[in-house]
């Protein structure tokens, strides 16, 4: 009987939410794997909401969050945090994801106690340090602290090899295509009384989210405006935006949006709500990572609410298009998709070059493979 390795993943906000919580539930089904959960609440009710989804509670939870929190405090709240937990649980792996403060400090408090680090979602780059800030550099610095590196592309795997990393790099896919997996239903019934109301086939229901700090300020502004034109001008549109909860969002999402009868600000969605609704809606205008890697694969064009994007292989692939962040050029784009029914199917096209579903049990088999429970390491993915 071969021993228990211990392995503790540390996530705290939504979208690292979303893409662990399916690995952790594929972690904790390995016998040879003794798979613990610490949380640090960098976000509070937009993490409970998806571990509630998932059905997995913490097993550590370092409640940090607070409102206004600067970069600064959530960073040494997590390196601290972790100490005790690290301390205690001893673990012989730490999984971290993506880039968000929680992944930086995470990967961080786990080389400081010599416990080897591994990154899902590795290899994101845009090369520009201050865009998305500070994710860019996050995802560097853990790049360089972790042992092990779960690609969701080819692409992310060469960005890592220009940095010199090609040991314990997998290519796996992104364990949000996972997830995706088991929540889109064709029965599914939201919770939010107006999705249920609104007339997917007769109208233009456009998705909308915006949330990134490089946007705060005049970007968002910008970005805010676009929006109340093109509901202005197209009597069809009804525009949904689920607000985050940041407050500098709140603010600026009420100010310029507020009292249009078809722009609906509402409440974060729970993410099955949020899957199901992307895949009715007509299309999708976003700054969020994970949008973007979702909506391509419900078929659904994606307008980008930034200057450059990590995730080429959809703009490649056709189904999404850099927006960026002035008025005028959002407004012209989404106006052309709502107007030129060739150029709407020209994006709507189904792909899938960020995973089959199956990238959760690749990377706990590398996981098996790197503690020597396995002989081989899982086939690459392949889109
Ligand atoms: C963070 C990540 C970003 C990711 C985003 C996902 C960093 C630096 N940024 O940005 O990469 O795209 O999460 O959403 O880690 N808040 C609440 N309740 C919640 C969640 C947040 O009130 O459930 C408030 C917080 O108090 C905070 C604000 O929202 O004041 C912003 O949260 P924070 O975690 O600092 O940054 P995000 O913009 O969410
Ligand atoms: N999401 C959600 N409810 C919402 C908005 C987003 O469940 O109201 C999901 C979305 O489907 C995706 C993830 O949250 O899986 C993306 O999170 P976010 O945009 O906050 O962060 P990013 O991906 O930009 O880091």
């Amino acid at each position: 009987m071969s021993r228990e390795y211990k392995v503790l993943t540390v996530f705290g906000t939504r979208p690292e939410a979303i893409k662990m919580c399916p690995l952790v539930q594929e972690l904790d089904r390995r016998p040879s794997l003794h798979s613990l959960c610490c949380v640090t609440a960098q976000h509070r009710e937009m993490l409970d909401s998806v571990m509630a989804i998932f059905g997995r509670r913490a097993d550590f939870d370092l409640d940090i969050m607070e409102p206004r929190q600067t970069l600064s405090t959530i960073t040494s709240k997590c390196l601290l945090g972790m100490e005790g937990v690290l301390e205690e649980v001893q673990p012989d792996l730490v999984l971290v994801h993506g880039d968000t403060s929680t992944t930086f400090s995470g990967a961080l408090a786990a080389f400081y106690h010599k416990v080897p680090v591994g990154h899902v979602e590795a290899g994101l780059r845009t090369w520009d340090k201050w865009s998305p800030y500070p994710e860019e550099m996050n995802r560097r610095m853990v790049g360089a602290l972790a042992d092990l590196h779960f690609c969701p592309t080819a692409a992310n795997r060469d960005n890592l090899a220009r940095e010199g990393i090609t040991n314990g790099v997998f290519l796996t896919g992104n364990t949000v295509i996972d997830a995706l997996r088991t929540t889109v239903r064709d029965t599914f019934t939201f919770q939010e009384a107006i999705l249920n109301r609104l007339d997917y086939q007769n109208r233009r229901v456009i998705l909308v989210t915006c949330h990134r700090r490089e946007n705060y300020g005049q970007p968002m502004v910008q970005i805010m405006t676009a929006l109340r034109r093109i509901a202005d001008a197209f009597p069809e549109v009804e525009l949904i935006y689920p607000v985050h909860l940041s407050p500098v969002v709140q603010e600026t999402a009420h100010r310029y949006l507020d009292g249009h009868p078809r722009i609906h600000l509402i409440a974060p969605l729970a993410v099955d709500e949020m899957h199901n609704l992307m895949a009715r809606c007509y299309f999708v205008m976003t700054d969020s990572g994970g949008l973007q890697e979702e909506a391509p694969a419900l078929g659904k064009p994606v307008l980008v609410l930034r200057r450059e994007t990590e995730r080429p292989e959809a703009v490649r692939a056709g189904t999404v298009k850099l927006a960026g962040v002035e008025e005028e050029a959002i407004f012209s784009l989404a106006a052309r998709l709502l107007t030129d029914l060739t150029a709407y199917a020209d994006m709507a096209h189904a792909v899938n070059p960020y995973g089959d579903g199956h990238a959760c049990r690749r990377i706990a088999d590398a996981v098996e493979w790197y503690f020597g429970l396995r002989s081989q390491p899982p086939q690459p993915f392949s889109p």
